[in-house]
């Protein structure tokens, strides 16, 4: 209990500290430049910021603000700071993690960048940041006939949301025609085509939001993976299979009335423009036995293209898929064992293969990613460039004497951007390599005797 009473004070001194630290007072924002990039249903936001260290003491953390909407659908979030002259430019990868904050006013949340090296009073750096959004176009109407256009609704500031006071801001809105049925001004707006311009606006105090909304065409496949199990089985005998089952969804305005096949033929383009039923899947080169399949069967109208770098997967569902509608399928291929396992120099072995969904521009909302080491794997750990949920299991298939340890990572909201490698490590005693085998000649050895038995006891039965 003393204890307690004790920590409580010197906690809360610690999280003084840390608001200290990142006290608004010190840090200004010079420049910002967004650009909010609308033309898929993944919201892309490129936002630059010129900081500038206005206090006494260095400074080494720059905090992003968002309204708690924005953080809910936050599947991204990137930031590099950037050196050197126009040309000369490099850029170094900067930790972003969720601050230890309390929210802000209306339930702002707060993302802290970590700087590699102290920003000294008076001094200035400009960081880069990269954030996606998922699930933030709202189709309006919620509802829309096969020959109707779908239409929909983004929600944000014109003014950025930053703890920070900044000197001068614009933003760029690019949607993906130029038919945008409406947006709030918020002067100076301007409209050019495709592209929205908010801005500049000058000198706003710290946590002024303007809100606004725009309201546009968008036809792009809403392809969204509400579930994906990929399945990665790790053979010592020369392969690795890939089994991924799909839970496909269209995630656009529903569909409304009844579908004609007629038409969608007839005048393709025009006819269920927001549907789709083309989907590519790039999978790494060498692959080989591919298949796709659904409850009915084998789906033959798959294509398949190879070439060094990689290889690419067009295929169909066996129907178009309109806004709410559905579809469930497997995937299936494998790959050459020595592309994707490796040996380090104290024995251990790892499997380097990406982490995320093979289709292009979808949005999975829960991933789970299996890999099945070999029967007789120990020790394994893993190594992903993000957070994920992780646990093991065990797999027994034919012929497994102890069964297989299954590493069983999981991760909601991802997007293409986290299609990057991730490492397995194990230890593996090679003489497991012997069990099948062993296996299959004690069997093999079992049944000849029995059938020596059965024949022996046979004659003399006969006799
Ligand atoms: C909080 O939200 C309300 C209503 O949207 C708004 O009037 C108010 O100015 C906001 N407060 C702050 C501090 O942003
Ligand atoms: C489907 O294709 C795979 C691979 O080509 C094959 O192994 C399997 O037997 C086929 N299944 C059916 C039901 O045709
Ligand atoms: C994993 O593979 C990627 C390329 O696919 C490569 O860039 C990376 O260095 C590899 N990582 C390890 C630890 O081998």
């Amino acid at each position: 209990m003393k204890l307690i009473r004790l920590a409580l004070p010197i906690w809360s001194l610690v999280l003084l500290c840390v608001l200290h630290a990142s006290s608004s007072q010190e840090i200004q924002i010079v420049n910002a430049e967004r650009r909010i990039d609308l033309s898929s249903h993944i919201v892309k936001v490129f936002l630059t910021l010129k900081i500038e260290n206005t206090g006494t003491s260095p400074v080494s953390d720059v905090l992003l603000a968002f309204p708690p909407t924005q953080a809910n659908h936050l599947a991204l979030l990137k930031a590099q700071a950037a050196t050197g002259k126009r040309k000369k430019k490099t850029f170094t990868f900067l930790d972003v993690y969720p601050a230890e904050l309390p929210e802000g006013p209306n339930g702002t949340k707060y993302f802290s960048i970590s700087l590699h090296s102290k920003l000294g009073a008076g001094e200035v750096v400009t960081l880069e940041v990269l954030y996606m959004l998922t699930h933030s176009l709202d189709p309006f109407p919620e509802e829309i006939s096969q020959s109707e256009s779908q239409l929909v609704y983004y929600r944000d500031s014109a003014i950025l949301l930053s703890p920070y006071q900044v000197k001068q801001q614009i933003t760029f809105i690019k949607t993906p025609s130029s038919k945008i049925e409406s947006f709030s001004m918020v002067e100076p707006t301007n409209r050019a085509g495709a592209e929205l311009k908010y801005g500049p606006y000058e000198n706003h105090s710290p946590h002024s939001y303007s809100p606004v909304i725009i309201h546009f065409e968008n036809n792009n496949p809403f392809a969204v993976v509400e579930e994906l199990v990929r399945e990665i089985e790790i053979s010592h005998w020369g392969s690795i299979q890939i089994t991924e089952q799909y839970k496909l969804a269209h995630a656009g305005a529903r569909h409304k009335g009844v579908f004609s096949r007629v038409e969608y033929q007839s005048r393709p383009g025009h006819s269920g423009i927001s549907s789709f039923r083309h989907l590519l899947a790039r999978l790494p080169p060498r692959v080989h036995s591919v298949y796709y399949r659904d409850e009915i069967g084998n789906i033959s109208s798959s294509h398949l293209r190879l070439d060094s770098k990689k290889s690419e997967l067009e295929f169909e569902p066996r129907y178009p898929l309109f806004g709410g509608w559905k579809a469930t399928f497997v995937i299936g291929y494998g790959l050459p064992l020595e592309d994707f396992l490796f040996e380090l120099p104290d024995g251990k072995r790892y499997l380097n293969f990406s982490f995320g969904c093979p289709l292009v521009e979808t949005v999975v909302n829960k991933l789970t990613v299996k890999v099945v080491l070999p029967e007789g794997s120990l020790d394994p750990s893993v190594d992903v460039p993000f957070p994920v949920e992780q646990y093991l299991e065990k797999k027994y298939s034919y012929l497994d004497v102890v069964g297989r340890t299954v590493v069983v990572l999981e991760k909601n909201n991802v997007v293409p951007e986290h299609n990057s490698p991730f490492q397995v490590y194990y230890h593996f005693n090679p003489i497991f390599m012997l069990a099948e085998p062993i296996m299959l000649t004690t069997t093999f050895f079992l049944l000849f005797i029995t059938c020596v038995a059965y024949l022996h006891i046979d004659l003399s039965i006969s006799k």
